[in-house]
C-alpha cells in the first residue's frame, strides 16, 4: 500500500524536477535554492521508495512465484513485478544519484541544470517504462 501511494509522490516530484531543469537549461536562468531543493527532494523521495520497494519485494507474491517456478517458467506479468520492475527501478535510482552528485561538481548554472535534466530525465523514462500500470491505476 505505502509503495503504491508513495509512487504518486515520486512520479510527481520526478516529473516536476525534469520540467524544472529543462526550463532552467532553455531559459539559462540562475540555479537557485528552490532548484536545489526540488532536485534534492526528488533524490530523497526516490531513495525512500527504493527502501520500501526492497521491503515489499521479498514478501511479494511475484517473488514467491519466481522462487518456486524459476525465471523461465513465469508469465510476463510475474516477470515484470519480480524481475524487470525492481531491476529497472534500481537502475533509475542509480541514475538519479549520479545526476545529483555530478551536478554539484559543475561550475555554471546551465551545466547544473543540464546534468540533472539528463540523468533525471533518463531515470523518468525508465520509471515510466516499468511501472506495473495495470496493477496500479
Ligand atoms: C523507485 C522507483 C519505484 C517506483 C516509482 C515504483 C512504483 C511501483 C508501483 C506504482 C507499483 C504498483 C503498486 C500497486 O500494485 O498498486 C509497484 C509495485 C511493486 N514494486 Fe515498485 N517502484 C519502485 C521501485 C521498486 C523497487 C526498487 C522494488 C524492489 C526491489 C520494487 C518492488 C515492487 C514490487 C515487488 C511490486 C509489486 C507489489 C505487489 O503487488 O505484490 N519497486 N511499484
Amino acid at each position: 500500500m505505502i509503495h503504491s501511494y508513495w509512487a504518486y509522490l515520486v512520479l510527481a516530484v520526478l516529473i516536476l524536477a525534469v520540467i524544472n531543469t529543462i526550463t532552467g537549461v532553455t531559459s539559462k536562468r540562475e540555479f537557485k535554492d528552490k532548484d536545489l531543493r526540488l532536485s534534492l527532494f526528488t533524490l530523497i523521495f526516490v531513495h525512500i521508495q527504493l527502501l520500501i520497494g526492497l521491503g515489499v519485494y521479498f514478501s511479494s507474491n511475484a517473488y514467491k512465484v519466481l522462487k518456486t517456478l524459476g525465471i523461465k517458467n513465469i508469465d510476463a506479468q510475474t516477470r515484470l513485478l519480480a524481475v524487470e520492475h525492481p531491476f529497472v527501478m534500481i537502475l533509475a535510482v542509480v541514475l538519479i544519484t549520479m545526476g545529483w552528485s555530478k551536478h554539484k561538481k559543475k561550475e555554471s548554472d546551465t551545466a547544473k541544470f543540464k546534468t540533472i535534466a539528463i540523468f533525471y530525465g533518463l531515470a523518468l523514462v525508465l520509471v515510466l517504462s516499468r511501472i506495473p500500470w495495470s496493477n496500479w491505476i
